[in-house]
């Protein structure tokens, strides 16, 4: 095999929970370029609809599935009914979470810090259980994480940190489960992201510009990740060419967590 034919992902089916916008999506579309066909989670219709024929258009198969993963019920349900209709799935990737709560600690109401530790966390264990554990029969998988840089550092100038705890524990969760998994052929890897150009930041940064100008002066690289920049990224931990990886979790943020 050479070297660029490790990346491949060709006759591999790949699920990614939150496909259908932002991070999710870009890191989709990169497989779908590699060869994938896709299975999206989300909870809009319409916005799963426009990804699948964005990703059609790549000549890939979509299947779509609406369902909120944030709902432990309804997460698991979701997850079954994959495994059911659209097995075998070779990747997963646990994309979906997010919706930081600028609470300080000493008010945040603890059904808030649940929802944000169910949305981050438990979903990831949930995909991970039942759509990971079916790789296991098989010999083969990867499961991908999507951490945040906010697993490994605190925040500046944004609360809120049932977000900093749900993505350090799903960093510790990832190293745990890949030990478990080395033995049978499914690796588990983190993505941590510092801040990128996606819609949730876009609104932060409208409604408050001067936090905005803060976290691109604690950029070395001085500006915000593309989505798309995260799609290599992707496709390496989803493909050969990382047969040798696992428990890792890769830093991606413009040098963010460097100063
Ligand atoms: N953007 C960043 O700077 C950044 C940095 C570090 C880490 N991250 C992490 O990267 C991941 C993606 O973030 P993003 O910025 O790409 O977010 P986004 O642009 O808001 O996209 C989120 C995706 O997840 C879906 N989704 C959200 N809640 C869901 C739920 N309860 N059930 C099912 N689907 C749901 C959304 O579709 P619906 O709304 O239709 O459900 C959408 O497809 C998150 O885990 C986030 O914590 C992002």
């Amino acid at each position: 095999m050479s070297l660029f034919d490790a990346f491949r992902l060709d006759g591999k089916r790949a699920c990614v929970t939150g496909g259908s916008r932002g991070l999710g999506l870009a890191m989709a579309r990169g497989l779908a370029e590699a060869g994938a066909d896709l299975v999206l989670i989300g909870r809009d219709p319409t916005a799963l609809g426009e990804a699948r024929g964005q990703l059609q258009a790549l000549g890939r198969r979509v299947e779509v599935v609406a369902a909120d993963v944030g709902e432990r019920l309804a997460s698991e349900d979701a997850a079954i009914q994959v495994v059911e209709e659209s097995s075998p799935i070779d990747i997963l990737i646990n994309n979906v979470g997010g919706r930081r709560i600028d609470v300080p600690t000493e008010s945040l109401p603890t059904d808030q810090w649940q929802r944000i530790i169910d949305l981050n966390l438990t979903s990831a264990f949930i995909w991970s259980k039942v759509v990971g554990g079916s790789m296991l029969t098989r010999g083969w998988g990867r499961v991908i994480n999507v951490a945040s840089m906010s697993g490994l550092i605190a925040n500046r100038g944004i609360t809120g940190r049932s977000y900093e705890t749900a993505k350090a524990a799903l960093i510790s969760f990832t190293r745990a489960l890949a030990a478990d998994w080395a033995p049978r052929g499914v690796t588990v890897n983190a993505i941590a992201p510092g801040y990128f150009a996606t819609e949730p930041n876009r609104r932060w940064f409208q409604e408050r510009p001067e936090l905005r100008d803060s976290v691109l002066s604690m950029i070395p690289m001085g500006r915000l990740g593309q989505p798309e920049e995260l799609a290599p990224l992707a496709v390496y931990l989803a493909s050969a060419a990382s047969a040798y990886m696992t428990g890792a979790t890769l830093v991606i943020d413009g040098g963010y967590t460097l100063w």
